[in-house]
Formats: C-alpha cells, structure tokens, sequence
C-alpha cells in the first residue's frame, strides 16, 4: 500500500463516525460545496442536469442517492422516487434509446430489511425496470460492499430473465472479478467495470492501487474480447487509454461499448472522448442522501478534501 491508498482507508474509515457525519451535513455551506458533485435534491434538478448532458452528445445515468435503507417505508419511497424520476425523464424526451438510464443500489431498495429483505428490494427493483423498459430505457445495478455481491449478481440472473437489458456493476478491487467477468461476457450482457469504492479487507480485496489497476486491465480484456456491452467506468488516464486499445484491438465500433464518468469529475475529458465519436455516459447522483457517495469521491481524491476544506472556511 502507498502513502495514497492509506489516505483513502483512513478517510473512509473516518467517514464512518458519527460526529464527523454530523458535522459536515449540519455545516451551512455543505450543499453548495456539494453542488460540484451532485446537481440538486429534487427530480427538476437532476432532470435538468440530464438535459444538459443529453444536450453536449453524452448520454447519462442516474442515482436516487440513498443506501442500507432499514425500514419498508424508506425503501418503498425510494422504488416511488425512481419511478417518478422516469416518468419526468420520459416526458422531457430523455429515456428513448437509453440516452438516460438509472442506477440502482439495491440496499436502498430494502435488501437489508430483516426477514424478506432481499425479496422485497427485487420486487422493487422489477418495479423500476419495468417502467424503464415501457420508457424505452436500461438499468444498472450498482454494487455496493463484497457483503452484498452474490446477492447483486443473483438479483442479475432474475431480472435479465424478463430485462436483458439490465446491467451490473464489477469492481476490479476484488479478487473474484476476473471470475464474474468471464460469467458476464455474455451476449447481451452489459457490465460496468469499476475500480471499487468500498473499504474491504486483505481477504477479499487486492489493497493497492498498482494491484487494482493490474486487474482492472485483466478484466477488461475479458469484457472487450466477449460478445457482451462493456461500460468502462473511470476517471483513470491510463485505463481509459488502454480500453479504447483494447476495443480496437477486438474490432469493436464505437456503439458496442461506452466509457462512464461521474458527474463533476474529468468533464472536459468527458466532452473530449464524446466529441471524437465515442460514447461517453455520466453518472449523476441526486437526493438529500449524499453523504456516503461524497465521502467515497473525498476518499478518491485528497485535494477534493482540500476543496471541501476551502469551501467551509470561505462561505462559513
Ligand atoms: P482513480 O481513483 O485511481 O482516479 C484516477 C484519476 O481520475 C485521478 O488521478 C483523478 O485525476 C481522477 N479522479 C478520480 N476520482 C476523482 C474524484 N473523486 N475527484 C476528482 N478527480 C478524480 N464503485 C463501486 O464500488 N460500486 C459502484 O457501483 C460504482 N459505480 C460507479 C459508476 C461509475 C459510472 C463510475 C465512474 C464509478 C463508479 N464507482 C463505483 C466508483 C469507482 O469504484 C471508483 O471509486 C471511482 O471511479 C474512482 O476510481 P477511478 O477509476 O476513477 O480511478
């Protein structure tokens, strides 16, 4: 591990505590510090977002931002978010042909619910695809801890039995990936390959970024080689490099595969890679629930705690 990966285990860890969580959400300026990661709170302002992006050539996706719901309610209110989220983005024109698609976290859906948690949370999820799929429209699944990952990847099998449009996310970070990959490849079949934004331990996860890197390319030769819909989601000069060598390599054309950025991070990369012909997708999250995705963008990168910083001691 170097200097950098210690910073961002320290920093997630960190994150975790109670009194840090409450300081930063009650502190004044927060929202708009955190403006430069996620739009707004409310469905207009991430509809408008979503416009804007349409409207460069980039296509996007979206997240209700919330996770590890532990009541029925706040789970059900986040399936009803969703699908009024798509009902907005299909009457704003948005949906058709997946220019904008959803995200999904299952444990915001009730996956940890005691019980029929996990049921529950599918049910849900089969909600919101099946809107997507009227709205002419895809959905990812996103993974959240390795906790949770064959729970994901089964929730997968079920839905892409009745939406094969669904997709999920792999992270490189763990040593099962490579594995998932191979499972993955598969006609039809739409993976969004990550690094990994969790703090796992040394027996599931590889611990450094080199480590993390090295797999990433390993598993995305795999996705590049197979018949399936490779989305390659990072930031990372290098792996963005390779990927499209490797997408020639295979002899792909520019509409079997898309590079993925979050919104705020790398946008004149984004708008780069669009503009030359290739298909660029941003994740954009939204909602009142943003303090974990923040605090895994800070952990991601130092001189963003430093932005974070400036913003509190400037406008406080
Ligand atoms: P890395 O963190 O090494 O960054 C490479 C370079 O990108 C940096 O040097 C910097 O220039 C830039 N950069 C990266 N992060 C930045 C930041 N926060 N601010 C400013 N610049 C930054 N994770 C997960 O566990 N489950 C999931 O479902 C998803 N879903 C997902 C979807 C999409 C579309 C993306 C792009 C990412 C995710 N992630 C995720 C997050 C992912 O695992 C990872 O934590 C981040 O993408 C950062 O990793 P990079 O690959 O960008 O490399």
């Amino acid at each position: 591990m170097d200097a950098s990966d210690v910073l961002r285990n320290s920093l997630l860890q960190l994150a975790k505590q109670e009194s840090i969580r409450d300081l930063v959400q009650k502190a004044p300026v927060s929202r708009a510090v955190v403006k430069r990661f996620v739009p707004g709170a409310q469905h207009a302002d991430v509809v408008a977002a979503a416009g804007e992006i349409a409207a460069t050539g980039r296509l996007s996706t979206i997240d209700y931002l919330g996770e590890d719901t532990t009541d029925l309610a706040q789970a059900q209110q986040t399936r009803d978010a969703y699908l009024e989220l798509l009902t907005a983005l299909r009457d704003e024109g948005l949906t058709e042909g997946g220019t904008v698609e959803v995200s999904l976290k299952l444990s915001a859906l009730g996956q940890a619910l005691p019980g029929d948690g996990n049921k529950i949370a599918l049910e849900h999820a089969r909600e919101i695809c099946t809107l997507a799929d009227l709205a002419g429209t895809t959905v990812t699944l996103d993974m959240e801890d390795h906790t949770t990952t064959d729970l994901t990847l089964e929730a997968l099998r079920e839905l892409r039995a009745d939406f094969p449009g669904v997709g999920a996310v792999l992270q490189s970070y763990l040593y099962r990936t490579e594995a998932d990959c191979r499972d993955l490849a598969v006609a039809g079949s739409r993976v969004r390959l990550c690094k990994g934004a969790y703090k796992e331990p040394e027996s599931v996860a590889f611990q450094s970024g080199a480590d993390v890197d090295k797999s990433y390319v390993r598993c995305l030769k795999i996705l590049m080689e197979g018949p399936g819909y490779p989305m390659v989601a990072t930031h990372d000069p290098r792996l963005v490099e390779i990927a499209g060598a490797l997408a020639a390599k295979a002899g792909r054309a520019a509409s079997s595969f898309e590079y993925q950025m979050l919104y705020g991070i790398r946008p004149d990369e984004q708008k780069r890679i669009s503009d030359r012909g290739d298909q660029l997708r941003v994740y954009i999250p939204y909602g009142e629930e943003w303090y974990g995705y923040l605090m895994r963008r800070m952990a991601e990168k130092p001189a963003n705690v430093m932005f974070f910083l400036r913003g509190l001691a400037t406008k406080g």
